[in-house]
């Protein structure tokens, strides 16, 4: 039997952790049975990052309007939707085309999964869905789309899966599989980003950092307060920003220049770096004494979380969504705060940077609960199976 051939529909070309999550599934199917191919909205780095790894992707020119919607940042509004929908009609076409030769459409994003469930034809459908779905009529429509035409639902954490249910997705359909992490590349061992000679800081400056998109419910404010804390007992410690916006939609812009003014606010401008978007995450983790994940809204899985555990960093992060599924209970491999808790935050910080032996062993433990539960060949065996079963 010939290799079925996988479209996925990706609502970007830039690089989050949704995007980085596919690549590795992408990247390592079983090719005797699978055969990827990557189809985006519009045009960015993730057709470069697919092409280094072996997997053909393809950019679909998008109508700017359509672009820029929403449900996360501002949320767009019924006629805002409906007039991009129709602008979305060639876009739409040429899915129809790719889908016609794929035995299944594998949608990554809320834009994906409609367009996806509205041109998949006789291809199987199968969403993976990383978000918590808020409750809206447009989610309402998805619900609804999900129970009538799609095959599977794949959510990222437990807590996702959890909540596509109780918002009334059929619980058969849905089942939960935790993103992979490249232990090789996320290792404690391998070369540390200079952060602390790039900004003139001392070699030996206690440094923590928070790396992801530039984004309100990332909570970089929160850490920023918090550190403003830290540093009244420990002026030593440096403390750095790293990520940008890379989201155009509309409502998750114009926080970069909020944390810059914030920064100046507090006035820790010489003790605070913004970094600006990376693809050396491994080296930057590395770097960093200790990993805060802050998101203020629940995460629904946390990535990067994950991704500094693997090398081997301490990690605090917020108590939410699906992050104590990657991390366990607080306290056995990283530190979990109450979400917007800014003296919670700045406590747990002081305790990492003062308690090196607890430190030490947190990131031990957190590297070792990512070898034994997060792989990526886990992953993809996981995913794979899903693909036989709706296949059948
Ligand atoms: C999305 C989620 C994030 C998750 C990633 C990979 O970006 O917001 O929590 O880690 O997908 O599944």
């Amino acid at each position: 039997m010939s290799p079925v051939q996988i479209l996925y529909l990706n609502p970007t070309a830039q690089l989050g952790g949704a995007e980085y999550s596919l690549l590795d599934l992408a990247g390592s199917l079983d090719r005797g049975r699978f055969v990827p191919l990557i189809a985006c909205l519009g045009d960015g780095p993730l057709m470069q990052a697919a092409q280094a790894r072996g997997i053909e992707a393809m950019p679909l020119e998008l109508p700017s309007r359509f672009a820029r919607l929403s449900l996360k940042g501002r949320r767009s509004g019924p006629v805002a939707l409906a007039a991009s929908a129709m602008s979305a009609a060639p876009v739409a076409w040429r899915i129809r085309r790719l889908a016609s030769r794929a035995g299944i459409v594998h949608t990554n994003g809320n834009k994906a999964h409609v367009l996806g469930g509205l041109v998949n034809g006789r291809a199987r459908l199968v969403w993976h869905v990383r978000d918590f779905w808020r409750g809206g009529a447009v989610e309402r429509g998805m619900v609804r789309l999900a129970n009538t035409r799609v095959d599977a639902v794949i959510a990222n954490s437990a807590a996702v899966g959890g909540h596509l249910t109780r918002m009334g997705v059929s619980a058969p359909l849905v089942q939960a599989v935790p993103n992979g992490i490249d232990a090789v590349r996320f290792t404690p061992d391998g070369a540390a980003a200079p952060l602390r000679a790039e900004h003139g800081w001392p070699a030996d400056a206690p440094l923590v950092g928070i790396v992801g998109m530039l984004t309100r419910w990332k909570g970089q404010d929160v850490l920023l307060r918090a550190f403003a804390g830290v540093l009244r007992s420990r002026p030593e410690a440096r403390c750095v920003i790293a990520g940008d916006e890379i989201y155009v939609t509309q409502g998750q812009t114009g926080f970069k220049s909020e944390l810059q003014q914030l920064v100046r606010e507090l006035g820790i401008g010489h003790a605070v770096a913004f970094t600006g978007y990376r693809t050396d995450v491994p080296a930057l983790l590395r770097a960093l004494d200790v990993v805060v994940h802050a998101s203020v809204e629940p995460e629904p899985f946390g990535r990067v979380v994950a991704e500094g555990m693997a090398c081997g960093r301490p990690v605090i992060a917020t108590d939410a969504g699906g992050v104590p599924e990657v991390t366990g209970a607080s306290g056995t491999s990283a530190l979990l705060v109450p979400a917007g808790d800014v003296g919670a935050m700045s406590a747990a910080i002081e305790r990492l940077l003062g308690d090196r032996a607890e430190a030490g062993r947190l990131a031990a433990a957190g590297r070792q609960r990512i070898l034994s539960t997060f792989s990526i060949a886990g992953h993809v065996e996981r995913v794979q199976s899903i693909y036989e079963r709706v296949l059948r």
